[in-house]
């Protein structure tokens, strides 16, 4: 038997001051508007890739009484539903009431993260087809980061049409850098076979920086010019399936593009071609 010693030491485990926080674990910067984070998981969360959770800071003390309350936002979780960590892709706007304090935070902050995700952007809204394609501009490029990292894309379908459209070439970095990353995923080519990196199509425009493609990726659906490119048939409803994710007018417009090339909008309760999500703005 071994002599019991008594614990003195003191327990180094720091204890969270937030309600619901994590720990932030790295954080990248991409340009002056756009940034990305990871974050530790809570044990219990568990979410479909492409879904979203309630994330914030506490807001400043109220002048009279002092108290703070949680400033929370819907994020797009950017990893996937296997991923030991949460990664997040955030805009930062100077005098936005989040994100004006969020693109400070360092390794070892702690931010709030609500464990109850939700959202439409998921396979399970989808009826089965043979290429989705996902549609985002700006930060709504976040579910997709996490769709493209989940094996399921590739079981599903036959081809994964990626298309990012931005202002200026440099918000396109984090997406880009991804997809290569996902071209060379180990873990990936093997659950998948060491093809499926080729049913990857990216499809990266710009509007106001110069770049090899430019335009609204909408004009570029209504002049054909993309399924030129792609050197694919247009929108069909038998066999595409698509996910759209960015600013109001833009997911609208889409929306009535698909609904004129006969695909219907599908939610959780009922799978059918196309699914939407506003792209988190602060
Ligand atoms: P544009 O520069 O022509 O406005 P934002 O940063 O304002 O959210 O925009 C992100 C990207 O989405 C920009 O390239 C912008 O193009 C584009 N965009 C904005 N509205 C639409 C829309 N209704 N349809 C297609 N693209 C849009």
């Amino acid at each position: 038997m071994t002599e019991q010693t008594p614990v003195t030491e003191e327990k180094s485990v720091k204890v969270p001051a937030l309600p619901d926080a994590q720990t932030v674990t790295e954080v990248k910067h991409y340009t002056d508007r756009l940034f990305s984070f990871r974050c530790t998981r809570p044990a219990s969360l568990r979410f479909r890739s492409g879904e979203f959770v309630m994330i914030g800071l506490m807001g400043d003390p109220d002048p009279k009484t002092g108290k703070q309350k949680p400033l929370l936002r819907a994020y797009s979780i950017a990893s996937p539903a296997w991923d030991e960590e949460m990664e997040f892709y955030s805009i930062k706007v100077q005098d936005g009431p989040l994100t004006s304090k969020l693109q400070h935070i360092k390794p070892g902050d702690e931010i709030i993260l609500r464990p109850k995700p939700v959202g439409t952007l998921v396979h399970d809204a989808l009826l089965p087809g043979k290429r989705i394609w996902f549609f985002a501009t700006g930060t709504g490029f976040a579910p997709f980061a996490s769709l493209l990292r989940e094996p399921q894309t590739y079981e599903d379908y036959d081809e994964v049409i990626i298309t990012h459209t931005c202002r200026e070439v440099g918000e396109l970095t984090y997406g880009r850098d991804l997809i290569e990353s996902i071209r060379n995923d180990a873990m990936l080519a093997e659950l998948m076979g060491e093809d499926f990196h080729k049913k990857i199509r990216y499809y990266p425009t710009t509007t106001r920086e110069e770049s090899p493609k430019m335009g609204r990726i909408t004009d570029l659906i209504r002049s054909g010019e993309v399924f030129e490119d792609l050197g694919i048939e247009p929108l069909n409803p038998e066999t595409d399936r698509a996910m759209i994710c960015g600013n109001l007018a833009f997911n609208l417009e889409l929306k009535e593009l698909f609904e004129e090339a006969g695909l219907e909008e599908g939610a959780n309760s009922k799978p059918a071609q196309y699914v939407v999500e506003k792209a988190f703005l602060d």
